[in-house]
């Protein structure tokens, strides 16, 4: 886990990210601080996403004492208003095979399964399971 939060979400990983032009970064609040965080990917195509036009949920996380009160839909309504709001007919993101609170979450959304994806967390080979939400 340190080694990949030293790779992946460094402070300089972070500045690159908040660079690019593609991705974009929501936080819900309660007046004091942040509950919430989501960070979408606009129509960066790479591998996993041979469409043009996505959006890809890279980033959805709920503090856990605001689990369950409405956070969680509410980062992902603003994530479907912004495909409407930019006409892309397609969300798609990568769970861990093992986070069955987000897969249910994501199913009651109207996510469907179509692949797996293997990914190294430091030196750990994991399974994501890659899902998609189309015509929004
Ligand atoms: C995923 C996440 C954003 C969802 O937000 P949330 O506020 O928890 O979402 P909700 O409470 O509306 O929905 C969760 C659903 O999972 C269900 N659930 C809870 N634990 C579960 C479990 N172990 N297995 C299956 N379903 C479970 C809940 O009952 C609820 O379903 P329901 O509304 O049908 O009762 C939030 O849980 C979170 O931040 N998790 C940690 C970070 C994370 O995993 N992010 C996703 C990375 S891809």
């Amino acid at each position: 886990m340190e080694k990949h939060l030293e790779s992946n979400l460094s402070t300089e990983q972070l500045q690159d990210e908040l660079r690019n032009e593609h991705s974009a970064f929501y936080f819900a609040t309660n007046v004091a601080f942040d509950i919430g965080y989501l960070k979408v990917n606009i129509n960066k195509s790479d591998k996993e996403n041979p469409s043009e036009l996505s959006l890809e949920i890279e980033r959805l996380y709920v503090v856990i004492e605001f689990y369950g009160k409405g956070v969680g839909p509410l980062l992902m309504e603003h994530a479907k208003t912004i495909t409407k709001q930019k006409d892309i007919a397609r969300i798609w993101l990568g769970v861990w095979e093992k986070n069955a609170r987000a897969i249910h979450f994501y199913k009651k959304h109207g996510f469907i399964e179509f692949g797996i994806h293997d990914f190294l967390l430091g030196v750990d080979v994991q399974t994501d399971i890659l899902m998609q939400l189309i015509h929004i």
